[in-house]
């Protein structure tokens, strides 16, 4: 029996939860879920989004599952996804990205892998208003934070037999930060046999969208890592498809690339795919390797047969989509 924290999220959030839960329950493992809620209504019933409660949780039970959390745009709270992976220090956000069956994409044999830090840059919300028409933001980098995630990228692309990093910047503009950034991948790289290539951060999202299958692990920094990892789940069906992963020494915080989608929320059109590969990942992470590998046949089972959501093309939704998948888990 596992202990493992969910939060719940909101928008789409409990309809993909309910959903993953059924399927790994389905699976056969055992998990005893420390449910726990955040941001909005909570923020309203406990005066912030993110409790106490919550980070207790995952720092008691090592790791977590997580779905979205809205963030009001503009004005409001702090994001509580970008508290949690500060509170935690979940250092490394780490996004593969590979093509799924029978998913039309525009190009074949996608396969890349976004390491995205997670605790600086513009997201350390530094900001001010200086008046009513002039407002900054601090993008902060450091070398300790830099370091510790290109070694976090090349131990992971050695781990996984992956070929090389490209460090992705913007240092001919932003020099002093994205510069810091980029020596500090370049000296971490001296300790590694695996080439670090560089590329800026503009012509790497033209690159991506022309020709994806010359990059392996991509390393970047914060913001330039959660605007490439959308685009790169662009590349392989959307966001519906998209998992990640939230990792520090400590403790791990799994959940998709995707937001609530407020668009679709309540309607049951929602994709759990992102989450569910999310799951997947979890599931290895805490040894339980066959259940990940038969949960992912039967998904992948799933959507060979065209059993599809709206955002790929289909009809199911999402309860309908999810019984598919538990139905195949024992085939
Ligand atoms: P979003 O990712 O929620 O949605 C973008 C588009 O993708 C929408 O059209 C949506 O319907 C679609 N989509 C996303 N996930 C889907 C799924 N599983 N199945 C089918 N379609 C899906 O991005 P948006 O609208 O920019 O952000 C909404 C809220 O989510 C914001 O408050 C934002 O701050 C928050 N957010 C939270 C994240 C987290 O909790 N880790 C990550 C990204 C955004």
């Amino acid at each position: 029996m596992h202990n493992l924290t969910l939060i719940k999220g909101d928008g789409i959030g409990p309809e993909i939860s309910e959903a993953v839960l059924k399927i790994i329950e389905s699976a056969g493992v055992e998990i005893n879920w420390d449910i726990q809620t955040a941001g909005a209504e909570v923020a309203e019933l406990e005066g912030v989004p993110l409790p106490q409660r919550v980070i207790n949780s995952v720092k008691k039970n090592k790791v977590a599952l997580k779905s979205p959390v809205t963030t009001p745009i503009g004005k409001g709270f702090r994001s509580v996804n970008v508290q949690l992976r500060k509170e935690l220090d979940l250092y490394a956000n780490l996004r593969p990205c590979y093509n799924l069956p029978n998913i039309k994409t525009r190009y074949d044999n996608v396969d890349i892998v976004v390491v995205r830090e997670n605790t600086e840059d513009l997201y350390a919300g530094i900001e001010r208003q200086i008046d009513n028409d002039t407002a900054e933001s601090i993008k902060r980098i450091t070398r300790s934070a830099s370091e510790r995630i290109a070694k976090f990228a090349f131990e992971y692309a050695l781990k996984n037999n992956r070929k090389f990093v490209t460090v992705v910047t913007k240092a001919n503009i932003c020099k002093l930060s994205d510069g810091l950034f980029l020596d500090s991948a370049r000296e971490v790289a001296k300790n590694y046999d695996l080439p670090l290539k560089e590329i800026l951060v503009d012509n790497c999202c033209m690159q991506l969208v022309q020709n994806p299958n010359q990059f392996d692990v991509l390393l970047l920094p914060n913001l330039y890592g959660d605007i490439v990892s959308d685009l790169c789940a662009g590349l392989i069906g959307g966001l519906g498809v998209a998992q990640g992963a939230n990792i520090g020494n400590d403790y791990a915080v799994f959940e998709p690339v995707h937001g609530s989608a407020p668009d679709i929320a309540g309607q049951n059109k929602a994709n759990p795919t992102a989450m569910l590969m999310s799951a997947i990942e979890m599931l290895n992470y805490i040894g339980e390797e066959n259940a990940g590998n038969r949960i992912k046949q039967a998904l992948f089972q799933t959507l060979c047969d065209n059993v599809k959501t709206a955002d790929l093309g289909g009809n199911a939704t999402c309860t309908e989509f999810t019984d598919e998948i538990i139905k195949r888990l024992n085939y």
